[in-house]
């Protein structure tokens, strides 16, 4: 049985008072038995994780960040990296998401390193994946994802894949208020599993956690959750308001 995660991708949203805050509401929020049965994740800005971690304290809400650097230290101004993000309290860490594609043209050979560097600290990499809508337009989508996924986890081996978490979002839903329908997100998720069954094996493919992500938010959860292979949601913009994420949470719960 594979446990639900309900992430949270805070993107360049809270200052850190604002980050205590929500993070205040939603622990108050959350029923501790929602805990048990869902993997709960927060990933806030970076200067805000240290400060997030001290509110979370034990809570079992995990803390991730949004980016990683692909280099242990040194002279990468602006960049943090992951010794920095473990002893600031991070278990996960986002990689390769589609803004960061887009804006910032990480490309799937670098959100390989990115990956590694995680897995060598011990943090689980949640890789985002995901077709833009020209793609899907050209039905196209499981090529590039299948692609992306090739790319992405080249080098893995058995154990270190079992480390990992993928998101599948269409960059076409992301913040646009335009969710995948849930046969259209189970129908990529299960092609996922399949795929990384013939890169790994059916076990692997079995029990690894696949996020969707795009538009999720407290009123689509119910039928997007309710798919085979959906195994939990990488939230943006409602996972800002601890009602509506704590809500998605409840839903996660009874699924
Ligand atoms: P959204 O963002 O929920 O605001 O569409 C999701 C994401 O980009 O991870």
């Amino acid at each position: 049985m594979r446990k639900k995660l309900i992430a949270g991708n805070w993107k360049m949203n809270k200052t850190v008072s604002e980050t205590e805050e929500l993070l205040v509401n939603i622990k108050h929020l959350i029923h501790g038995d929602a805990l048990q049965t869902v993997d709960v994740l927060v990933c806030p800005p970076f200067v805000s994780l240290y400060a997030a971690k001290n509110i979370l304290g034990n809570s079992n809400i995990h803390l991730g960040a949004q980016n990683i650097h692909q280099e242990e230290e040194g002279a990468y101004t602006g960049e943090v990296s992951a010794k920095m993000l473990v002893n600031s309290g991070c278990s996960h860490v986002i990689v390769g998401h589609s803004e960061r594609r887009q804006y910032f043209i990480e490309t799937n050979e670098l959100i390989n390193l990115k990956l590694k560097k995680a897995l060598e600290h011990g943090l689980v990499p949640v890789v985002c994946v995901g077709e833009t809508l020209d793609q899907r337009e050209k039905n196209v989508q499981i090529e590039i994802v299948n692609g992306q996924i090739t790319k992405c986890l080249a080098g893995l081996d058995d154990e270190e894949i079992q480390k990992i978490v993928i998101a599948y979002e269409p960059v076409w839903a992301i913040g646009t208020g335009k969710t995948a329908t849930p046969e259209q997100a189970n129908e990529m998720h299960i092609n996922i599993r399949n795929f990384i069954s013939e890169l790994f094996n059916n076990e692997i493919s079995e029990n690894i956690v696949l996020l969707y992500g795009g538009s999720l938010n407290d009123k689509n959860a119910e039928e997007l959750l309710s798919m085979s292979d959906i195994d939990g949601g990488l939230i943006g913009g409602a996972s800002l308001k601890a009602e509506s994420f704590v809500k998605i949470i409840n839903i996660a719960k009874n699924k």
